[in-house]
């Protein structure tokens, strides 16, 4: 019995020894200590050796288990460790190599000079109001204090949906929109797109204007002046002039188209501002009661000023670009330079 013991341990102890996995020591853990084991055997036999000898043969028996016990454990580890090391460098995170740049779009530049005038006029107190592009006849005219088959209609190259619907083609459209639906005082914003029958260099059919307007009593000529200086001198800096030229516009009077001092040549004369100095880049002028009238306000308590600005012209110039079809055509070649 114990030569039977000491060359289980001898086997089981080469076995180990020559393991090269995990698997194996569990195949060899059942061979020897497993329910049908040969150690465990052995343990089974006890009953048949005598009496007085079984306690030191049942030690025997108990240090030849733990011996195999320990040397599979210790075996166990070493492969244990090296399976985690292993795993561990297969999933090693390289720092250095270069990363996937996703391309960030950004806004149009149109979109960004909107949103950039609405936030001059957000902290002056105005509130931005929207209107129809497919609009009323009524809105983008009659009420504005053009006639019916008046010339001053063709002003504007209108896109006529029906004889009483076209595409708006100014945000004036706004202004007796919201007058119906508020009381003075207003002070109010309007973004948006308008339509004009039109294309060439500094034309296209469909653009963006801002229109602003306030109405109070009290309004005078100079705040319209002092808030268009203001916007301008944000826009464009502090150096850029403004003139105010004699105008016509049915729904304003007096009305004043305003130009400032060429942001290109500072008012020396270039190709951009034709050699004048200046460019036109309003429309403006006291709201006309005729248009107060319309909406229902008293014109002889009320005043208030209006004015429009094209968006792409203020692009056109702060960016330095010289062709309004540019901003529609969204070649990437084009917009991924703002
Ligand atoms: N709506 C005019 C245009 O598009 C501009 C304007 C707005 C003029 C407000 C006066 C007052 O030409």
């Amino acid at each position: 019995m114990l030569n039977d013991i000491e060359s289980i341990k001898n086997l089981a102890q080469d076995e180990i020894a020559r393991a090269g996995s995990l698997k194996d020591i569990n195949d060899i853990k059942a061979k020897y200590l497993g329910r049908k084991g040969l150690l465990t055997g052995k343990f089974h036999s006890l009953g048949s050796v005598p009496r007085e000898d079984r306690p030191r043969i049942g030690r025997i028996l108990n240090e030849a288990r733990n011996f195999i016990e320990s040397l599979l454990r210790k075996q166990e580890d070493i492969f244990r460790a090296s399976e985690l090391d292993r795993s561990l460098r297969s999933r090693q995170i390289d720092v250095t190599v270069p990363g996937c740049f996703i391309p960030a779009g950004h806004l149009h530049p149109v979109t960004r000079v909107l949103d950039e005038i609405s936030a001059i006029f957000v902290s002056l107190g105005f509130t931005i109001e929207e209107g129809p592009e497919v609009e009323l006849d009524y809105y983008n005219f009659e009420a504005l204090n053009f006639p019916r088959d008046h010339p001053a209609r063709d002003m504007q190259d209108t896109f006529f949906i029906s004889d009483d619907v076209v595409l708006r083609t100014h945000t004036s459209s706004v202004q007796v929109r919201v007058m119906e639906k508020n009381s003075p005082p207003l002070r109010v914003i309007a973004p948006g797109k308008v339509y004009r029958c039109d294309a060439d260099v500094s034309h296209i059919p469909m653009f963006h204007q801002l229109e602003g307007f306030m109405v109070d009593r009290h309004i005078r000529f100079s705040d319209l002046k002092g808030v268009l200086e203001l916007l301008i001198h944000r826009v464009f800096g502090r150096d850029t002039s403004l003139r105010f030229r004699p105008s016509f516009f049915p729904f304003t009077e007096p009305s004043a188209e305003i130009d400032i001092s060429c942001v290109m040549c500072n008012g020396a004369g270039c190709h951009v501002c034709g050699g004048t100095g200046w460019i036109e880049i309003l429309g403006a002028g006291m709201i006309n009661p005729r248009v107060y009238e319309k909406a229902g306000y008293d014109p002889e308590r009320y005043t208030g000023f209006a004015f429009g600005l094209g968006i792409e012209r203020v692009a056109m110039l702060k960016y330095g670009i010289d062709d309004i079809r540019l901003f529609p055509e969204n070649d990437k070649r084009f917009l991924e330079q703002f």
